[in-house]
């Protein structure tokens, strides 16, 4: 492989601490934690953050202390990973899908009205028709990094007493604002977000969540359920002064974030301005070198919008699976994100949905091809990965070579 996919971005002193948290003698939930949580609130501007043990985790929780239950509704954008989804069965609850807006590849707020207007009136919609339960909750997602359009989602969720949830695994630390407001960070104004930490993400942990929200009550059945429903600071009975004695209030999770974890994401989070600029610097050098092709559409960060540049999502006009391949063989890993979980086999043959269910998800899927791009990412490298890509389109468009 001359350039991967991905490379994660660790250094000495990610090196260091996790070294120092070791000889500390506390690897599990403890002091890091609990200082990664207050550093990562006031760097997205949050009222309370829970760490945890990744954004799956995040969302399910969310979901739980938003009381969300058997036999409820939760609006999920068409173009999904599987958590986003998979954490509405955790709760009994029902994934309604719903596509996607074309510029952004993000949920579509008015298509998120029109299905919430059918439900309204008890009528069908793709894999659902009555009797069903009531809808309580949208998770949008920031694909690739660009926050959706929360105005006109919170418009709608709003009109319909719902509340949101926001999947945040790509968005940090990308922001957002109304039309002429001040800049939000992504999160902002949710009632719950969920932050991944994942090995590939822009601040990473190895394996790692957080969840972050303005209210105290969410914060505390998050913190309280992400350790077998512990009674508070149950981690402190190890300490000094601490005591053996605990109350158990509800049939809790294991969703904890260990302090060797929290070590990385203390000092990625001290990189997280450099490692931004970084990525954006390169988001800039992959657009102005490409932007005179016309097989692809190069991502764009829409008006009032700043990517975190989590991915780098092109859309070629056809064969993006030899494409892909093409690419492979030269040594240049790519991704998809993702095939629509609609057309994923569970989601499909339980649901029987049809590809045109959601035409924006099916069409566009086809075309998506995530190049590479990550901080430690060298000129060179990424000069590698234009010059395959431009000559994997010219075969694309001429394949004989007439
Ligand atoms: C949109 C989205 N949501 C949630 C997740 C889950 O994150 P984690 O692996 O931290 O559970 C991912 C992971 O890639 C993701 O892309």
């Amino acid at each position: 492989v001359r350039v991967p996919y991905f490379r994660p971005s660790i250094g000495d002193a990610e090196i260091d601490e996790v070294v120092a948290t070791l000889r500390s003698g506390w690897l599990t939930t403890g002091p890091r934690c609990r200082e990664f949580e207050e550093r990562f609130a006031a760097a997205v501007g949050a009222g309370h953050a829970v760490a945890l043990g990744s954004c799956t985790a995040a969302l399910h929780l969310a979901l739980d202390a938003l009381s969300v239950g058997p036999g409820d509704l939760v609006l999920v954008p068409a173009l999904a990973f599987a958590a986003t989804a998979e954490v509405v069965h955790h709760v009994g609850a029902v994934p309604v899908f719903v596509d996607v807006d074309p510029a952004t590849l993000c949920m579509d707020a008015a298509a998120a009205a029109r299905t919430l207007a059918a439900l309204r009136e008890g009528r069908s919609v793709a894999g659902l028709s009555p009797p069903y339960g009531r809808a309580r909750a949208v998770i949008p997602i920031h694909y690739a990094g660009v926050v959706a359009d929360v105005v006109a989602l919170r418009r709608v969720t709003a009109d319909h007493g719902l509340s949101m949830v926001e999947d945040c695994a790509h968005a940090f630390p990308g922001r957002w604002r109304e039309a002429g407001g001040p800049w939000r960070h992504a999160g902002d104004g949710a009632d719950v977000a969920c932050f991944s930490f994942y090995a590939n993400k822009t601040l990473c942990t190895g394996e790692g969540g957080m969840a972050t929200t303005a209210r105290s009550d969410l914060a505390e059945r998050i913190r309280t359920m992400s350790l077998h429903g512990m009674s508070r600071d149950a981690w402190r009975r190890f300490e000094r002064g601490g005591s053996w004695d605990y109350e158990i209030v509800a049939a809790g999770h294991k969703y904890n974030l260990a302090d060797v974890a929290a070590a990385l994401g203390l000092v990625q989070l001290r990189r997280a301005a450099d490692l931004w600029e970084r990525r954006r610097v390169l988001a800039a050098r992959y657009a102005m070198a490409l932007a005179d092709l016309e097989g692809l559409l190069v991502p764009a960060e829409p008006p009032d919008r700043q990517s975190s540049w989590h991915l780098y999502v092109a859309r070629v006009r056809a064969r993006r699976d030899e494409i892909v391949a093409r690419l492979a063989e030269r040594g240049v890993g790519t991704s998809v994100h993702w095939r629509p979980l609609p057309m994923q086999p569970y989601y499909r043959d339980r649901f029987r949905f049809r590809p045109e269910d959601f035409p924006v998800a099916a069409r566009e899927f086809r075309r998506l091809i995530s190049l590479p791009l990550f901080p430690d990412m060298t000129e060179a490298e990424q000069d590698y990965v234009i010059r395959e890509l431009r000559s994997a389109l010219a075969w694309a468009a001429n394949p004989s070579g007439s």
